[in-house]
């Protein structure tokens, strides 16, 4: 169904309720692909859909017009989820301009190789007119792609933001205020912790930018999930405050186990860290996709890492996570590591390593227990927890 966003400006994407993968991001609960069409002088289609959803992107522009009077497509992300049809849309449109960023046109070619496409690359900041309304281009290269940039629309303070302010949730609702608030708070966070994350300096720079610019947004239309229009204040806020790596009292101790050894002593770190007051999560790798478990790192000020040896390394489980949380750069963090052995016993090693090459504070040298674990290795786990979550406190001020 078509949804009038603004007047004469339509939500014409598509809902995807069954993808539960995105390159490694679990979407329990789908997505969509949002294309946004402009009806003025010009007729503005304003990015595509994945491939095999063109034909809900055609179904929904022929409920508003004849797909062939549409003038403009605006590419503002490259990707394959926004791109994917775009070569038979171009066929079936014809349109007068493709419009993308200058890195934009360059990942087109390279994508689709088909330098006879009408394209018009712009220049940060330009501004073309297309009837009553113009378009503002605001470049957010590596936001996050490097042809990516947002479409601002100032007559109708609205901001089509890319990948950005977006969540992976399909929903028959295409508004924020028509969904609860905290789940869909949930959703914004796991976009940005597993999409977002490492450019976190680059979307700090990029609020300062539209503070600057002064631009007034009174709606926000991101290419994934609901569109912003009462929560946009919180939105940016949100933003601003896990760009900055603002973290709460909390941590998060994740961990895989291989005889129970390693879970016995995380729950007995976890432990320490409520004497302490923090707020724990206790994530084995086993049952917690490393999607979540980002999720839960994003605004968590510790992160405790358990893993027993494993053929002189880790579990295959913790080394994936190692290297899918190094990627995405959290910064700020405390961290601590512990786990059971046999005879060699490198996991704490390489858990440290990990976390020193991400600048994690290490408060703690570690702690290894041979096999099994009697109550006093249980109690220097507890103590292990009681450290972190002191300095948790301390670096929160408390
Ligand atoms: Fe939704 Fe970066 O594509």
């Amino acid at each position: 169904m078509i949804t009038e966003i603004k007047k004469d400006i339509y939500w014409v994407g598509a809902i995807d309720w069954t993808i539960r993968d995105f390159h490694g991001y679990s979407t329990y609960e789908g997505t969509t692909y949002n294309a946004y069409l402009l009806k003025d002088e010009k007729t503005v289609l304003f990015d595509t859909v994945k491939k095999s959803k063109m034909s809900d992107l055609v179904h929904h522009i022929r409920s508003l017009t004849d797909p062939q009077k549409i003038d403009y497509i605006v590419v503002n992300h490259v990707e394959m989820d926004h791109s994917g049809s775009l070569p038979e849309m171009i066929d079936l449109i014809k349109p007068e301009k493709v419009i993308c960023s200058s890195m934009g046109k360059k990942a087109l070619l390279d994508h689709f190789h088909r330098e006879d496409w009408p394209y018009e690359v712009v220049a940060p900041g330009q501004v073309i007119s297309v009837g009553k309304r113009s378009i503002q281009f605001i470049e957010t290269r590596m936001l996050h792609w490097p042809d990516s940039m947002f479409s601002y629309i100032p007559e109708e303070k609205l901001l089509i933001s890319s990948d950005a302010f977006g969540e992976h949730w399909a929903t028959s609702e295409r508004f924020d205020d028509e969904v609860d608030f905290t789940t869909l708070m949930q959703h914004n966070a796991k976009y940005y912790a597993n999409i977002l994350l490492l450019y976190s300096p680059l979307v700090a720079k990029l609020i300062e930018n539209v503070k600057k610019l002064g631009l007034q947004i009174d709606m926000i239309a991101p290419d994934h999930g609901l569109i912003k229009r009462k929560h946009v204040a919180e939105i940016l806020q949100a933003y601003a405050d896990w760009a900055n790596h603002k973290a709460k009292k909390k941590a998060v101790v994740v961990y895989d186990t291989m005889w129970h050894s390693t879970e016995m002593m995380a729950k007995a770190v976890a432990d320490g860290l409520m004497r302490e007051g923090v707020s724990v999560k206790l994530m084995d790798l086993q049952v917690c996709h490393r999607s979540d478990v980002m999720t839960e790192v994003l605004d968590a000020k510790a992160v405790v890492l358990g893993c027993p040896t494993l053929n002189n390394g880790l579990l295959p489980r913790m080394a994936g996570f190692l290297m899918y949380m190094r990627g995405l750069k959290p910064g700020g963090k405390i961290g601590a590591a512990f786990g059971s052995y046999g005879w060699s016993g490198e996991a704490v090693k390489l858990m440290n390593q990990a976390m020193e090459e991400m600048k994690f504070d290490i408060v703690h040298e570690g702690i290894r227990v041979k096999y099994v674990p009697v109550h006093e290795n249980l109690k220097e786990c507890v103590e292990l927890g009681k450290k972190v979550g002191q300095a948790v406190k301390a670096a929160l001020g408390e």
